[in-house]
């Protein structure tokens, strides 16, 4: 087998994981703007060697096209892998202006558990039909992703799975958590105990699955609320507009976070 790295671009909650999870079967160094994050010695150990993919996982941005162009540049990868949460489209048209075959294969987990999320999730990916070399790059990254443990599973387009990662996880998560925030307004306008109303559903939840209790806290972070911004729909904005007025209502904020914060 020809002896290549990959590369991990961006360092931080998730390419950091990422570059742990592949080491173990594959030559792999990480880069990043920040030069601190970096293993220099290894970086400069394996520079001669050539790219086979290179991971990206920096931030979506306006510029993110020209980072990934940049990034193609510095290291001439065969193929392209983004993990990051991206706007609709958007591997369509970095595709399109690249000669290598360019997958998008969103990243599910939390922050502070990532390694494990990541090996416990499979990891779902897509390839544009029109891409070059498409059956080559889809086995070579579902085959590398089995050698680190992880399962893969093929969606039709990428556009699926830019939508799929926002409307089916992050703006979901959202929504659940803003009709708690709602009932929790309610419950305390009439002053009744939330957890005590919630009850009433859990049997329900038991049997059909369709009742969750989410705890009623503030929408923080980096994930839920930044990624509204990726696909900008009118009807998800509520969700932002909800969790808003969950805080200028609700007084004692901080100690309903705390509360429930330890249980979730
Ligand atoms: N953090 C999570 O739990 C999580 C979960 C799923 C998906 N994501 C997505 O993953 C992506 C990255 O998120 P994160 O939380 O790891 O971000 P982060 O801010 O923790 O890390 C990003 C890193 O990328 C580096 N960087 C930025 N631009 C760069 C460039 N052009 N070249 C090289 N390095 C560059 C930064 O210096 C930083 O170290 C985002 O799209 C995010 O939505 C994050």
């Amino acid at each position: 087998m020809k002896n290549n790295k990959d590369v991990v671009a961006g360092l931080g909650e998730i390419g950091k994981p990422i570059l742990k999870l592949l080491s173990k079967s594959q030559i792999v160094v990480g880069y990043d703007i920040n030069s601190k994050l970096m293993d220099q010695k290894k970086f400069a150990k394996h520079k001669n060697l050539d790219t086979h993919i290179l991971h990206v996982c920096i931030p979506f941005s306006n510029k993110f096209q020209i980072h990934v162009k940049s990034l193609y540049k510095k290291f001439s990868p065969e193929c392209i892998v983004i993990h990051s949460t991206i706007s609709p489209h958007t591997t369509k048209r970095i595709q399109s202006n690249l000669k290598i075959p360019i997958i998008y294969s969103a990243t599910r987990g939390v922050h502070t558990r990532m390694l494990r999320d990541l090996r416990r999730y499979t990891k779902f990916f897509a390839i544009d039909k029109d891409a070059p070399k498409v059956k080559w790059a889809s086995t070579q990254y579902s085959q590398l992703m089995k050698k680190c443990g992880v399962k893969t599973k093929k969606m039709s387009d990428t556009l699926t799975l830019e939508l799929a990662k926002i409307i089916t996880d992050t703006s979901y998560y959202g929504w659940l958590i803003n009709y708690a925030q709602i009932s929790n307004m309610i419950a305390i306008k009439h002053g009744i105990d939330y957890d005590e109303m919630w009850e009433f559903s859990d049997e329900i939840h038991k049997f059909l699955g369709n009742r969750p209790k989410m705890f009623p806290g503030f929408i923080g972070g980096h994930c839920v609320i930044p990624n509204l911004s990726l696909i900008d729909e009118k009807s998800l904005w509520q969700i932002d507009k909800i969790n808003n007025s969950f805080t200028k209502e609700s007084k004692n904020i901080k100690s309903i976070n705390k509360k429930y914060s330890k249980s979730n």
